[in-house]
Order: C-alpha cells, then sequence, then structure tokens
C-alpha cells in the first residue's frame, strides 16, 4: 500500500490550484439520481474515493454511471433493482452515504437494506435522528446483524417533523424520502448548509416542490413521478478552506480557483481576524500569509450559517502559528481534538477542556467529552511520525508537517484520496518537497 508520505517541511506553500465540486454534497446529489425516471447528469464531480464508493452502491443497484471527460457524471436509474445484501455488505464501513439510499429504494422497491455504517471516526455518530423520521414516514426498520432491513408496506406518507439538532444527513434523509411521499411534509430545526440548498435545487430540477421558509422550517409537497436533473455542483468549500489554511500556516499564498464567496463568508472573516490576507476575484480566492504576526482568536464551530466543524482542524494548524491564546469550542461533534495529539508531538501547545469554553454552553457540557481547545502560539514546529486519523485530521496533518521544520512521515495518507481530489498533483503546483511510500519506505521521489 502506497501509504507514507515523507514530508520535508518549513517552506512556504505557494501557487494555484483548482477545486471541483463539495464530496458532501456530490455524494447527495449521486443518489438523488435514484429517485428519477429518466437520466440525469452531474457536472464538476471530484475525483475522490467516496464518489466511487456511492457509485459502486448505486450499480449494485442497477443504476448506470458513466464518468466522462470533464468531471461530468451520467447516472441511469432505468433499471433499479434490489442489491444482494452480501454484495451490499462489502460496502459496510467504507461510507456513511448508504443510510440515505433508505428513501429512494424505499420509493422505488419498497425495501432497501443498509450495512454498518463508516466514515471519520469523530464521535459516535448514531443514525438513530435517521431511522425516527424514517418510521414516521411509515417505513418499517428491522435490525439485522450485520445491518438494517426496512420495508414500506404501503406508500410512505408526508408528516410532521421536527429535528433534535439541525442534522445535515437528517434533513437530506428527510427531503430524499419526502420528494416521493404522499402529502404534505413539514421539517422543523433542518439544517440549511449550501450543499442542503443545492440538493434542493437538484430535486427542484427532478420536479420536486420544495420551500424553505424562515427559522430552519422546510416543507416539501410530494409528487408522483421524478425525472432527471442536469447540475453543476456547488464548490468545495471545506477543501477550498483547506488550502487557504495551508496558506496561512506555511507563510505561503495560495490562489484557489473554484472556490466561491458566497459559501465562505463566515470562514472568509475568521481568516481576515486572524490576519490572512484576502483577493476574491471571479474564478476563485487567492489566500495569502501577511508577512507579520497572525492574531489568535475566540471561535466557536456551528452549523450552518456559523463556522463550519469542517473548517476547525486545519485552522487549528494555523492557530498554532498564531501569538496569543486562542480558544476553540466545538459544538457538532463530541470528539474531534483527538487529531491535536500529533499536533503536540510536533510541538504545538494545545490543551483540551471539557467545559464549554469561550462561548455559549452546548449539548457536550454535561457530558465530559473534551470538546474545548485552548491553543498557545506562536510555537515552533518540527517534523514527527504521525498517522492520519480522519480525513479532516489527516489533512491538518499534512498542512503541519509542511509548515514544520525538519522532515515528517504522515502514515496512512490514503485516507486523504477519499476527499480531496488529487492533492499530490495540487502540492506538485505549490512546491512542495515529499515523497510517497510504501510502509516499507521504497520511496518514488517528488520535489
Ligand atoms: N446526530 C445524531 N443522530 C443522528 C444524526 C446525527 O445524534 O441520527 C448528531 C451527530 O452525532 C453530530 C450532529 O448530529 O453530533 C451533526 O451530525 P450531522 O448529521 O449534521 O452530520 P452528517 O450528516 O453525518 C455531514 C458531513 C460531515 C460534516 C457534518 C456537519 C457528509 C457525508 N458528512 O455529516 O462531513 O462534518 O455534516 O456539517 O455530508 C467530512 O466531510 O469530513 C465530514 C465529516
Amino acid at each position: 500500500m502506497r501509504d507514507v508520505l515523507t514530508v520535508h517541511g518549513g517552506t512556504p506553500l505557494r501557487g494555484t490550484i483548482t477545486v471541483r465540486g463539495a464530496k458532501n454534497f456530490v455524494s447527495k446529489a449521486m443518489v438523488a439520481a435514484l429517485l428519477g425516471e429518466d437520466a440525469s447528469r452531474l457536472r464538476n464531480v471530484p475525483d475522490i474515493r467516496d464518489v466511487a464508493v456511492v457509485t459502486g452502491l448505486l450499480e449494485l443497484h442497477g443504476v448506470t454511471v458513466t464518468r466522462e471527460c470533464g468531471g461530468d457524471l451520467l447516472l441511469d436509474p432505468s433499471n433499479v433493482e434490489m442489491a444482494h445484501v452480501a454484495d451490499i455488505d462489502a460496502h459496510a464501513g467504507s461510507s456513511r452515504i448508504p443510510i440515505l439510499f433508505c428513501g429512494p429504494l424505499l420509493h422505488r422497491l419498497g425495501e432497501a437494506f443498509i450495512p454498518d455504517l463508516g466514515g471519520c471516526r469523530i464521535g459516535d455518530r448514531p443514525i438513530n435522528y435517521h431511522l425516527d423520521v424514517l418510521r414516521q414516514f411509515g417505513a418499517v426498520v428491522e435490525k439485522q446483524r450485520h445491518g438494517i432491513a426496512l420495508s414500506a408496506p404501503t406508500r410512505l406518507q408526508g408528516t410532521k417533523l421536527s429535528l433534535p439538532y439541525p442534522s445535515v444527513g437528517t434533513t437530506e434523509q428527510v427531503l430524499l424520502t419526502a420528494v416521493r411521499a404522499e402529502g404534505v411534509t413539514e421539517l422543523r430545526n433542518a439544517a440549511i448548509e449550501p450543499e442542503i440548498m443545492d440538493l434542493i435545487a437538484v430535486l427542484q430540477k427532478m420536479g420536486a416542490i420544495i420551500s424553505v421558509d424562515t427559522d430552519r422550517v422546510i416543507r416539501v409537497e410530494g409528487v408522483d413521478r421524478l425525472g432527471g436533473f442536469t447540475h453543476r455542483a456547488l464548490p468545495d468549500r471545506i477543501e477550498a478552506a483547506s488550502w487557504a489554511c495551508a496558506a496561512l500556516a506555511t507563510r505561503g499564498e495560495i490562489t484557489v480557483l473554484g472556490a466561491r464567496q458566497a459559501e465562505m463568508m463566515t470562514f472568509l472573516n475568521v481568516f481576515r481576524k486572524v490576519g490572512g490576507l484576502l483577493d476574491v476575484g471571479d474564478d476563485g480566492i487567492r489566500f495569502s500569509h501577511p508577512g507579520g504576526e497572525l492574531s489568535s482568536l475566540v471561535l466557536e464551530t456551528a452549523v450552518h450559517p456559523g463556522f463550519m466543524t469542517d473548517w476547525q482542524q486545519p485552522l487549528v494548524v494555523a492557530l498554532t502559528q498564531a501569538s496569543g491564546l486562542s480558544i476553540v469550542h466545538e459544538t457538532v461533534y463530541e470528539n474531534r481534538f483527538g487529531f491535536t495529539d500529533a499536533l503536540r508531538e510536533m510541538g504545538a501547545q494545545i490543551q483540551l477542556y471539557r467545559e464549554c469554553l469561550g462561548g455559549l454552553p452546548c449539548r457536550f457540557g454535561q457530558r465530559n467529552f473534551k470538546h474545548s481547545a485552548v491553543i498557545s502560539g506562536p510555537s515552533k514546529l518540527h517534523g514527527a511520525d504521525i498517522t492520519v486519523p480522519d480525513l479532516r485530521g489527516g489533512f491538518s496533518h499534512l498542512i503541519a508537517a509542511f509548515a514544520a521544520e525538519g522532515t515528517s512521515n504522515v502514515r496512512g495518507i490514503g485516507l486523504i484520496d477519499r476527499g480531496y481530489e488529487h492533492f499530490q498533483a495540487k502540492l506538485d503546483a505549490l512546491g512542495a518537497n515529499y515523497e510517497r511510500s510504501e510502509d516499507d519506505a521504497r520511496a518514488t521521489t517528488r520535489v
């Protein structure tokens, strides 16, 4: 397995890269295609492993998926069929997307099987909200040894729902189920992330009737038939922010073509407060280090329009280079600071606390999770042997390795291919000095 990146750090990353469609939208739009009776075309699809996983799952269910050059994906659902449980099971643990197949499969086939889910280990990540809403639509849910079997004895019925927390995945679950249910569905306390708005746009193109009202209320009028769509995926704002933080942490300058201001405003404000420089153009955004000191800040992650939890890890690396004490309060996941162990090994000064620091109390305050971080900087980072813990934490380790003096071995680097398209080619474009090799140290040199 080509799994180790040996990074020679300490030089600024400089250059231009391009981000394509958002991982956390594209996978959902692919599932939406399953609802249509005609073929769909999704544009601006990145070449990442999560897309391959969803492609595999769709193909198991009879959908023909064709990748055309230029990043177009053609999805033809005219022969949807039930997959073999053993085949679905082979995808167990590879992603969290299978849970979103429930509504579309229940509408099309009356049954669905969901393997045990994967995804990043950043907290418990239960699926109780998903199963609750599916039951309220009328689905019968049966837990089995290796997954969950669902059936819809009669057509699913629109219903009134209210989420305990504005969960992104559960809001998508409701949308993908309500569009073909009988009658009206009203969802309160919905998530309203830009990726969800883009999914709503896709569903509307397919013939769905969905309104987004004030105060996180979404209303869906079920229809009998949906067609296909042609849609260009919105850019990946998590990837764009990750590269922005790489520019800040390495004292570099990175132009991210494809990055869009509208979905990144909260991040851009924080980037400016830390001292980063921005140049927003028509084609993308240039992010650069100001040359002098960076400023510390107090921040909490939140659902949209707050500061995304997925921006937190790369930003924390940049904050190790800021002067003074920064406080980051993670309120979306209870366990998303595991990646800081490696940063401490590299010389960062980061303390974790169970209390809600620097902001309002959150749902984790009483639950004994280390979900607040105090970062004291600037710290001189040095190279270390580190192992990628999860997608975003892993990319943060990469940033830290490039910011650090000396050589680091970043192991388990393959995890990053799940969500960062062609990241090695991008590192090359930024003048990065590294080698990727197998664990046995047979290195191929790329400087
Ligand atoms: N939650 C429950 N029960 C549920 C569902 C969620 O308790 O049934 C809790 C979660 O444990 C978490 C909170 O609700 O504490 C929010 O979870 P949410 O459902 O919003 O997250 P998700 O849909 O599983 C997506 C992204 C994540 C991103 C979050 C928040 C995808 C595939 N994943 O996850 O992205 O962090 O929304 O924006 O869209 C990543 O890209 O690296 C990633 C982890």
